[in-house]
């Protein structure tokens, strides 16, 4: 999630002000952003502070992040022309500062997992196309409709810029990955398999033999569950709309998940928000395929000291003996 995010005093006092793609590109800065909730909070695994456009728009696409709003884009995608503006990434070349965070973290953090991510194709997509954020994706929907053969294409390139930066997030020592597709919870179901589910498939698919536990998440998914989870990852997470029996019901035994407190009940104080993560805790039910988190980001008005007695709570009344780390959950490569 964008977990730090502006709820740590100590974020603000060294983010700085501007896009947020500038912190991105100075290691330092971003090696010691991922590192503060994983002291403050005493937190299993670190995310990487990056974005998910960060592929995009460092080949140049025109993207960047407005504080405040969201990723917008100069002259969003509309034809087949566009295409051209998005080439293979290549990592080493075009993210080389992604790569040196990476690699710092994982000198730092010891045992602490670090988290790669990437967008998945949709989610991306959908910022491309709309220009900025959107409650209602319609220029995006009417692009698969309308052209299903140029959204095809489109999704494929995004498909393998993602493939092609978490393999190198993971080749420069990132333990786990994760695949966002934060507003795939807009589509119908039929929208989903049809335009969606094939390109994060391929994503998943890409990064199966790296053997490096693959998580994939988003929003609004209560109808999605079932075919998020037909694309191959190894954690599906689940956001705070559905409890986490019912999730478990939808997806069976053998699937880890992810989730899933409301991220609204830790800004409404320590009671409701640990009442809310005792009640995710109960519905697990002692279910050893389980990665508690919020059920989407830490909101900014959050206080940081409500969100240690979450933590403090998980690991102290969540875990079981045998409870299993992260790194165990990925399939055998
Ligand atoms: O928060 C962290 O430190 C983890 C790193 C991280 C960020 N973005 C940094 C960030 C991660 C994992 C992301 C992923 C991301 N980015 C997603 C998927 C996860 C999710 O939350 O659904 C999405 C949809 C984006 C696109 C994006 N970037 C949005 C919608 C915004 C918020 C705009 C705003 O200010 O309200 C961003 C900006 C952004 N990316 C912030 C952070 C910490 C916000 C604060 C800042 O600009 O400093």
């Amino acid at each position: 999630m964008r977990q730090a995010g502006r709820s740590l005093p100590e974020y603000r006092a060294i983010r700085g002000e501007g896009s947020i793609l500038d912190a991105i590109r100075t290691p330092d800065l971003a090696t010691e952003i991922t590192l503060q909730p994983v002291r403050r909070y005493g937190v299993d695994a670190a995310i990487l502070y990056s974005d998910i456009v960060t592929p995009v728009a460092a080949i140049g696409f025109g993207v960047d992040v407005t504080p405040g709003v969201g990723p917008t884009v100069e002259q969003p995608f509309a034809s087949a022309a566009d295409l051209e503006r998005l080439r293979p990434l290549e990592p080493v070349l075009d993210v080389p500062y992604v790569l040196e965070t990476v690699a710092n973290l994982v000198g730092e953090l010891g045992d602490v997992p670090l988290i790669g991510f990437a967008g998945a194709p949709f989610t991306v997509a959908s910022y491309l196309v709309e220009g900025a954020p959107t409650r209602t994706w319609t220029r995006t929907k009417a692009l698969m409709h309308t052209d299903p053969g140029l959204w095809d294409q489109l999704m494929d390139r995004l498909a393998d810029q993602a493939v092609a930066s978490l393999r190198a997030q993971v080749a420069a020592g990132a333990s786990a990955v994760q695949l966002f597709d934060s507003w795939a919870g807009a589509l119908t179901p039929s929208d989903y398999e049809r335009f969606v589910l094939p390109h994060s498939a391929k994503v998943l698919a890409g990064v199966a033999d790296l053997g490096v536990p693959r998580i994939h998440f988003g929003v609004s998914t209560g109808e999605l569950l079932v075919p998020m989870r037909r694309a191959g990852a190894d954690v599906v997470g689940v956001d705070w709309r559905v409890p986490l029996d019912a999730a478990r019901q939808r997806l069976g035994d053998d699937v880890v998940l992810q989730g899933n407190l409301d991220p609204a009940l830790v800004v409404a104080g320590a009671e409701v928000a640990l009442e809310g993560a005792r009640d995710v805790l109960r519905r697990n039910d002692g279910h050893p395929g389980h990665i508690f988190n919020l059920g989407h980001g830490v909101l900014p008005e959050t206080d940081p000291e409500v969100l240690e007695q979450v933590v403090e709570l998980v690991h102290t009344e969540g875990r079981a003996d045998d409870q299993p780390s992260l790194l165990d959950v990925a399939a055998e490569p």
